[in-house]
């Protein structure tokens, strides 16, 4: 059997943040609760962020009080600061997922600091609360930034490097505009694991040209087994220039299940979610399959198919 492969599934925080229409608090908290029974590894609920920078995600804390958890299942938040960490530590998540930018740049734009003070910031969430939840670091634009360009693999592994010697559980590795490419990903997922093996390696794509599940199977085939994927493929960052979705989650599946890996997800319970999504958010996804059905979905064949097979038997 092929290795298992775990998902946390994202529809919620990145999938939506970037909608212009607000989300009513009992959607989400209806779509998480059945999410919860689909068998995912972890759920990122939302992120306690500004209401001014994600007005989308500001009933943060009314939808982690809201939701019933299922046991197996992590459902984790996204902290930019020691003040969405202290909000955060109230409503009692499995894990906060912190999050900064390898790019100077993008980090000013969405965080509206220099890296330097985003790690100052992130390094007091740790120290005030690393012993009472785990914590996972996302870094984003790690594959390129839409406004820098090239972000070196080493600059990537710098920062991971500084995290992972904070003792983090885990390093997400976000590809936040759609820049990588599959030998990109393979190297960058090689040396990842060379260098943190004690560390829970995430891989986090967006689709914007197209390359995300490509760059699944390179990260798979490189032995990554971790991934974060939306629903229906919605997606993006909203100081990203250029954003678009995020992998499709049901795509993703989809894909690794046809292969014969174990992603712990029934897709037979998943796709009638997905196809939710286009009218809790009015207007139509990037997710394929929840369209055209599982390539065991067979179609009937015509009629005079049917006559020509009884002519040739
Ligand atoms: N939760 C709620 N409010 C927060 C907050 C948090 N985590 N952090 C800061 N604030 C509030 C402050 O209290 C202040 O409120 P006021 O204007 O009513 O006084 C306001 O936000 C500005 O605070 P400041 O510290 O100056 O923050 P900023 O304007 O420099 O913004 C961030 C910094 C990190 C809070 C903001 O850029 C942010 O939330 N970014 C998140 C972006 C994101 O999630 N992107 C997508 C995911 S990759
Ligand atoms: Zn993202």
């Amino acid at each position: 059997m092929r290795q298992r492969i775990y998902f946390n599934e994202v529809v919620t925080r990145d999938g939506f943040q970037m909608e212009s229409v607000f989300i009513p608090t009992d959607t989400k908290v209806e779509l998480i609760n059945e999410l919860s029974q689909c068998g995912y590894a972890k759920i990122e609920v939302t992120s306690f962020t500004s209401a001014k920078a994600i007005p989308m995600l500001r009933d943060a804390e009314e939808v982690m009080g809201r939701i019933q958890r299922v046991q197996g299942v992590e459902y984790t938040v996204l902290i930019p600061n020691i003040r969405g960490a202290e909000r955060a530590m109230d409503v009692k998540p499995d894990e906060f997922n912190l999050v900064m930018s390898t790019s100077e740049t993008h980090n000013l734009s969405n965080l509206r600091m220099p890296r330097k003070k985003s790690f100052i910031s992130l390094r007091e969430v740790i120290e005030k609360f690393g012993n009472q939840v785990p914590i996972n670091v996302s870094l984003s634009a790690c594959f390129g930034c839409p406004m820098e360009g090239e972000v070196p693999q080493q600059e990537v592994l710098q920062w991971a490097e500084k995290f992972s010697d904070l003792g983090v559980r885990g390093l997400t590795i976000c590809d936040t505009t759609g820049m990588a490419q599959p030998e990109q990903v393979a190297r960058m997922c090689e040396a990842l694991q060379k260098r943190f093996s004690k560390l829970q390696i995430t891989l986090h794509f967006h689709n914007t040209r197209g390359m995300g599940l490509a760059n699944v199977l390179a990260s798979v085939q490189s032995g990554v087994a971790r991934f974060d994927a939306s629903l229906g493929g919605l997606g993006g960052c909203p100081y990203a220039p250029g954003a678009s979705g995020n992998i499709s989650s049901e795509d993703a599946i989809h894909m690794l299940d046809a292969m014969g890996y174990q992603t712990g997800v029934d897709l037979s319970r998943l796709l009638p979610i997905a196809r939710q999504i286009p009218t809790i958010v009015s207007h139509e996804v990037p997710g394929q399959v929840a369209k055209s059905g599982r390539i065991t979905d067979l179609h009937p064949a015509p009629a005079y198919v049917t006559d020509l097979l009884k002519e040739i038997s």
